[in-house]
């Protein structure tokens, strides 16, 4: 074989230099059903008066027991893909971030893929408790800069309503269930997603989880019996880790951008306690008027809590293109990001 005659091996990663990643459509979905802070009072020993206060949540959202979290992911996503004006066969990759997959395999991401018709998509999940749709992004952003993938779909999708002990009040008023979604392309101009940033701390693991179902405790009549499969919480300790976790993540992203918060137009926090919310903004030097905040309606939504806010933030008009926004996120693990976008 001469020289010429070799076969031309073009590697699929394509070589194009570093490329601005953008959001070009945000989806979110909640279900029908409300559960308000009365209806909780009549299960379990708990008020109105006592929810509000500690935690600022006045109602969240309880899927129907046959939606499932893919169900929920799916709608989330084709609202996300009619704003972008892509379809199913656009999407090169899905991924999903959750703790409350339909199932521990296949990904829910593979489920959505069906769902949606993106029958040309990679699909995974990513776990990483309220900070997964950040680490999602992160990861999306990374495919689309390395020019592999033009167009990600991520998802932030939870029924945690499956995992709570409705009969345990410390927990059973702060979480809810819904999803939300973004479509991420390079639209070629500069601004886009600034940065990102990522931590954890594993030594803080047992302050937040559900123990029981994995390959540790799996399910069996005692660990049903030991309520295993429950979110189980040390509430103050998890209160104090997410402020500082939550200041760090900001300010890092901020100096990495050389920018304060007085350059950011809209803050959107995960949304797991007011009282969190309003803490790290005093460290933050940040006024309330600029941090969005929609967990009065929806609890805690995991994963799915600052991508539902986004999507209701973009909507609402609460920053224009062009302007920057600070996202900022803490969850089990422990797990902490933040990012800032140029809308
Ligand atoms: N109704 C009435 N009383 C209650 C309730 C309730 N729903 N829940 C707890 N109490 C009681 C407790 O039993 C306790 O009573 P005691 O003093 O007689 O023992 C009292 O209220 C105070 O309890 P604390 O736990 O000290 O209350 P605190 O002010 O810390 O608020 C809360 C609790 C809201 C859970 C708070 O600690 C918090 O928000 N922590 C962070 C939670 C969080 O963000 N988790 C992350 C979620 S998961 C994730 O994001 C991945």
């Amino acid at each position: 074989m001469t020289k010429s005659s070799k076969p031309q091996l073009r590697s699929p990663r394509s070589r194009r230099p570093s490329r601005p990643v953008h959001i070009v459509g945000t989806g979110s979905y909640v279900p029908e059903r409300v559960l308000s802070n009365a209806d909780l009072e009549k299960t379990v020993d708990t008020t109105d008066e006592w929810i509000t206060t500690r935690t600022g949540i006045k109602e969240r959202r309880v899927a129907a027991p046959e939606q499932c979290t893919s169900d929920m992911a799916a709608e989330a996503a084709r609202r996300a893909m009619e704003q972008a004006g892509v379809s199913g066969k656009n999407i090169d990759l899905i991924i999903c971030a959750t703790v409350t997959p339909d199932m521990i395999f296949p990904s829910t991401a593979c489920l959505v893929q069906q769902k949606i018709g993106a029958k040309r998509a990679a699909a995974f999940d990513i776990e990483a408790a309220c900070s997964g749709f950040l680490y999602a992004l992160e990861i999306a952003q990374q495919f689309i800069t390395s020019g592999t993938y033009d167009t990600v779909l991520v998802i932030g999708a939870e029924k945690l309503s499956t995992i709570v002990d409705w009969d345990d009040r410390n927990t059973c008023v702060l979480f809810g269930d819904g999803a939300g979604a973004a479509v991420l392309q390079s639209r070629g101009e500069e601004h886009g997603i600034l940065t990102t940033c990522m931590g954890a701390d594993g030594s803080l693991a047992d302050l937040l989880q559900v123990p029981g179902g994995g390959a540790r405790y799996p399910a069996s009549k005692k660990s049903v019996g030991d309520k295993m499969h429950y979110i189980k919480m040390a509430g103050r300790e998890v209160y104090k880790s997410a402020v500082v976790a939550m200041q760090t993540a900001a300010e890092e992203a901020l100096r990495r951008c050389n920018l304060t918060v007085a350059d950011i137009r809209c803050i959107i926090p995960h949304q797991a306690n007011l009282r969190i919310i309003e803490a790290t903004a005093k460290r933050l030097n940040a006024p309330m008027d600029k941090v969005y905040v929609n967990l009065n309606r929806y609890g805690n939504v995991s994963a799915a809590s600052v991508a539902i806010a986004l999507d209701e933030a973009a909507r609402e008009g609460r920053f224009q293109r062009g302007d920057l926004i600070l996202l900022v996120v803490f969850g089990g693990g422990l797990t902490w990001a933040s990012c800032v976008i140029q809308w």
